[in-house]
């Protein structure tokens, strides 16, 4: 039976692997390998938990670091258990310093590379993601596009071969868990909240952390919109928030600033939000699978689809112009289809079988 080392170690991961980790399981045998890079329980073991995705049969627990520790130190970790293993595969998930190191811990091993998530840019190299996708597809032998957008950026830097358009595994998760969250979550019971009466946000970009400027713009944002916005804090902004006291900001409006939550409760925010303010990529693409309008703040995105489509709007860190679209951003009709038919996981695991 053909031996699948999957590789993960952030919070995007764990919820990308649930879905593939139950198809490949049915065909093929999967070596579950955590890198440790997130591992507080609310960034790591309440996926695990909430999800049902299988005990990784490795944490290598390489935990944070600047980018060169953390990479070189997952390279080395993941080197070995791959050496001991000894799969035909490696999959790896998304673009986080987690690929980047199991895609070059395999390819050097001559172990064959399945990227899932390959094809995505944002053709701004400032941001450590870009990095990590450009050299993780340059690496994979199989690159599994979530989009038509994905496979034609693949094609321009000369990678046709091994491209798969398979469709959005974080689509399959959202159809996967979307009915629980609907019957099993208490969090806005547990927040005083009534459907569509907040916006939800979360921010943990770079480019908007390590500028206090860009989170203290952010917050002010936020706090003179009068809205009542939840904040799940991710603990790289948490971590700034507290070291240049911008809580002041927030003190007496209706921001809430809270822990991060499990995938089933965050689902349940967003499908009751009324819009969604963010950063993140997989929170961009779960706000249009909802239809609830997103207002990104960055200045570009990987999911153009998502704002060709007038769901989403990109603001970055302009005060005003938040303010505006928090006010005015209302798109109409139903967002199209996008992003597969919610088994690209299948079909990962059907190419796997194939290679
Ligand atoms: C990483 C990914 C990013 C992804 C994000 C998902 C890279 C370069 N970035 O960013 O692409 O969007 O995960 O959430 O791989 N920390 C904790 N506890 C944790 C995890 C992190 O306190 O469990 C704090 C540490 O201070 C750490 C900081 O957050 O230094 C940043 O963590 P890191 O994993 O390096 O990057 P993220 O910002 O989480
Ligand atoms: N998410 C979650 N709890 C939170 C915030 C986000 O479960 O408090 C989920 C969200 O549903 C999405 C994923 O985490 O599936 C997005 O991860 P993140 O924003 O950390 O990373 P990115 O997608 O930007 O790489």
């Amino acid at each position: 039976m053909l031996k699948v080392a999957s590789i993960v170690g952030a919070r995007p991961q764990f919820i990308k692997s649930l879905p593939v980790s139950i198809e490949v399981r049915k065909v093929c045998q999967e070596v579950l390998i955590h890198t440790g890079q997130h591992y507080d329980h609310n960034m790591s073991k309440i996926f695990f938990e909430d999800m049902g995705i299988p005990e990784p049969d490795y944490n290598l627990e390489v935990g944070s670091g600047t980018h060169g520790e953390q990479t070189a130190q997952m390279l080395t970790k993941i080197e070995a258990v791959l050496i001991n293993e000894k799969p035909d595969i490696a999959l790896v998930y998304g673009d986080t310093n987690s690929t980047l190191a199991g895609a070059l811990a395999a390819s050097k091993l001559h172990i064959s590379v399945a990227h899932v998530e390959a094809g995505l840019r944002s053709f701004d190299k400032r941001m450590p993601e870009e990095i990590n996708r450009i050299i993780a597809d340059h690496l994979s032998d199989v690159l599994f596009c979530p989009t038509k957008t994905a496979v034609d950026n693949l094609r321009n830097e000369g990678i046709t071969k091994g491209v798969e358009l398979v469709g959005d595994v974080m689509y399959d998760a959202a159809l996967l868990f979307s009915g629980l969250a609907e019957k099993k979550s208490n969090i806005l019971q547990e927040l005083g909240l009534t459907s569509k009466s907040y916006l939800l946000a979360t921010i943990h970009r770079s480019a908007n952390t390590d500028e206090v400027e860009n989170l203290k713009a952010l917050l002010e944002a936020f706090a003179e919109s009068g809205k009542t916005i939840i904040f799940p804090v991710h603990p790289r902004t948490r971590k700034v928030i507290n070291n240049a006291g911008l809580h002041k900001i927030i003190e007496g409006t209706k921001v809430r600033l809270i822990d991060p939550v499990g995938y089933i409760d965050f689902l349940a925010l967003e499908r009751n939000a009324a819009k969604i303010l963010t950063d993140s990529g997989g929170v961009q693409k779960e706000a249009f699978f909802f239809a609830i309008p997103c207002i990104t703040l960055r200045d570009t995105t990987e999911w153009v689809e998502t704002v060709e489509s007038g769901w989403n709007v990109l603001v970055h860190v302009d005060k005003n112009l938040i303010l505006k679209q928090i006010a005015e951003f209302n798109p109409e009709g139903e967002p199209a289809k996008l992003f597969g038919d919610g088994k690209a996981a299948f079909y990962i695991a059907q190419r796997l079988t194939s290679l």
